[in-house]
């Protein structure tokens, strides 16, 4: 029985027990269920990948406005089962049967042109070709692909630095989402800039980006989005607390998460006061340009 318990207790820890942060601070929101606003963006988006052949959108946004976060909540809301999300949510979208790929430009395997093709052949379980190179890959896509595919790019200003990735790769990703296969591949990037802005910028000429006939614009919350994030958070905030809230975040979600954990942590400690509320402003200051204020 010793020997029982022993062996129990090194296992490690099951990922179903852990709990979930009830704030996210730093890194993208991953899990639907903690996802929270974007109604506009995500009928726009979806209402556009309703029909072939698949077009292509922009998501344009500052550092930290959340275009990460929605990225990954495109590509899981519609598999992920009513249970595992929150009562005003939905996952009806789209109809399942699309896949989809996730290419992180910030990863350092996505700036070689090898890296990124493999990556996008391995996640639609299509076979590698060797060499991997834009022939034979796109002879593989040709060849076997059958589901409509949303590809993701995150920080394609990323993807644009590498030198690897060159003007002739970028002329392969537009015939993929041109010319291929009758329409059954959407792109979807993220930028700070706009695609037009990023083609005038870029000293690399970008054929790529004039396909991206869809340019949507991440801004904070709308007031009833910011409320409703706040309603769902475990502690109750007071009427002239929420007020606070939503005034000092501008109603950005970063912003919000930040403060309302500040506001959490008070509440563990049992501290008193405002103490918080000058806790916040500190931690808030670096992203003040969200507000329209210098840092
Ligand atoms: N829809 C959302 N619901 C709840 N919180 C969100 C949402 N979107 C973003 N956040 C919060 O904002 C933070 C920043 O989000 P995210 O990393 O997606 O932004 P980003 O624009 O990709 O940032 P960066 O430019 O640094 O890559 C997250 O850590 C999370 O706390
Ligand atoms: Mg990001």
């Amino acid at each position: 029985m010793d020997s029982f318990l022993t062996t129990v207790s090194t296992l490690p820890i099951s990922l179903t027990s852990w709990q979930r942060s009830p704030f996210v601070i730093g890194p993208p929101i991953t899990q639907p269920c903690q996802f929270f606003g974007r109604d506009y963006i995500l009928k726009r988006v979806f209402d556009v990948w309703k029909h072939l052949p698949l077009q292509h959108i922009a998501i344009v946004g500052s550092k930290r406005s959340g275009k990460t976060s929605l990225l990954h909540y495109l590509r899981r809301i519609i598999d992920t089962p009513k249970e595992e999300l929150r009562p005003d949510q939905r996952n009806d979208w789209l109809a399942p049967g699309y896949q989809w790929v996730f290419i992180d430009f910030q990863d350092p395997r996505m700036c070689h042109q090898e890296g990124v093709l493999r990556h996008i052949l391995n996640e639609l379980d299509m076979p590698v070709p060797a060499p991997c190179d834009l022939a034979s890959f796109t002879e593989v896509i040709e060849l076997y692909l059958e589901i409509p595919t949303l590809i993701l790019l995150d920080e394609i200003s990323a993807g644009l630095a590498a030198p690897e990735l060159d003007e002739q790769f970028w002329w392969g990703m537009r015939f993929l989402g041109s010319n291929c296969e009758k329409g059954k591949i959407g792109f979807l990037l993220t930028a700070k800039e706009s695609p037009e802005k990023i083609m005038l910028d870029d000293n690399k000429p970008s054929p790529f980006f004039n396909i991206f006939g869809h340019v949507f614009n991440l801004g904070p919350f709308t007031d009833a989005e910011a409320l409703n994030f706040l309603n769902h958070s475990p502690l109750p905030f007071t009427e002239e607390e929420t007020h606070w809230v939503l005034q000092k975040s501008g109603r950005w979600p970063a912003l919000m998460q930040i403060i309302c954990h500040s506001k959490l942590i008070a509440l563990e400690e049992q501290s008193s006061g405002n103490q918080w509320r000058t806790e916040a402003i500190k931690r808030i200051t670096p992203y003040s340009y969200l507000l329209g204020k210098k840092p």
